[in-house]
């Protein structure tokens, strides 16, 4: 497990890498981009670390629908930033197992229903969601609160494999703005045989 993330963060450090090469934006002159996105979506951090990462996002983000607008071939569509630009998508799918966009494909002079529906009110942040990077630690919690007794080895990992897929569900629901991320007595319930598969 740990060699998967080790060689996933090597290819994700080199896609960025090579993105960069042929980068239109910069970490020098992204700058009034990303004060017009913090003003727009009332963005702020709690240290300059933490803002330097989102910055770095941004600029990725920024980069990949320059060249989506470049590469559009019709004159209506183009791509724009949204709320999440300063997030990493890959990181994001990684951690939350949510497939989340940093732009909006809206019409040019059209009624930007895309743009409209992607904004929909629900803000998205880490502090709201599952980090799966924590689930051990997030169903030892819930094992201790729940009173739960498995002695069998073999069942723990089968209800955790099913507590682990209820944070999925947990996660998409939420950020789909169905639902809510409290978990029950009955999130690591193995209802079918197969339950704990995805
Ligand atoms: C940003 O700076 C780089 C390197 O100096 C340059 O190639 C690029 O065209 C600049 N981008 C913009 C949008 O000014
Ligand atoms: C732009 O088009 C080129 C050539 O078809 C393709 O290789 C590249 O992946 C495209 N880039 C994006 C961001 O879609
Ligand atoms: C897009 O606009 C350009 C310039 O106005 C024009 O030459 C071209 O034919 C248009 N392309 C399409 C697919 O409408
Ligand atoms: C857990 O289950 C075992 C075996 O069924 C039992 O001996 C034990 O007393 C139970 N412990 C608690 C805290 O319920």
């Amino acid at each position: 497990m740990g060699t998967i993330i080790t060689m996933l963060r090597t290819v994700l450090t080199l896609t960025f890498l090579i993105h960069n090469l042929e980068a239109l934006y910069n970490f020098a002159n992204a700058t009034q981009k990303y004060i017009d996105y913090k003003i727009k979506y009332k963005k702020s951090y709690d240290n300059i670390e933490v803002e330097k990462s989102h910055y770095m996002n941004f600029i990725d983000n920024l980069n990949t629908i320059t060249a989506l607008n470049e590469n559009s071939t019709d004159n209506i569509t183009i791509y724009v930033l949204n709320k999440y630009a300063d997030l990493d998508p890959a990181e994001v799918r990684h951690r939350y197992s949510i497939n989340l966009k940093p732009y909006s494909k809206v019409n040019k002079g059209g009624d930007n229903k895309e743009l409209l529906r992607s904004d929909n009110g629900i803000e998205i942040t880490n502090t709201n969601l599952y980090d799966l990077n924590d689930a051990d630690e997030l169903y030892e919690r819930y094992v201790t609160k729940h009173r739960r007794n498995i002695t069998k080895e073999r069942d723990r990992l089968i209800h955790y494999y099913r507590f682990v897929k209820t944070l999925v569900e947990k996660n998409r629901n939420a950020f789909e703005g169905k639902g809510n991320l409290a978990l029950n007595d009955k999130a690591d319930a193995v209802k079918r045989k197969d339950d704990f598969f995805y």
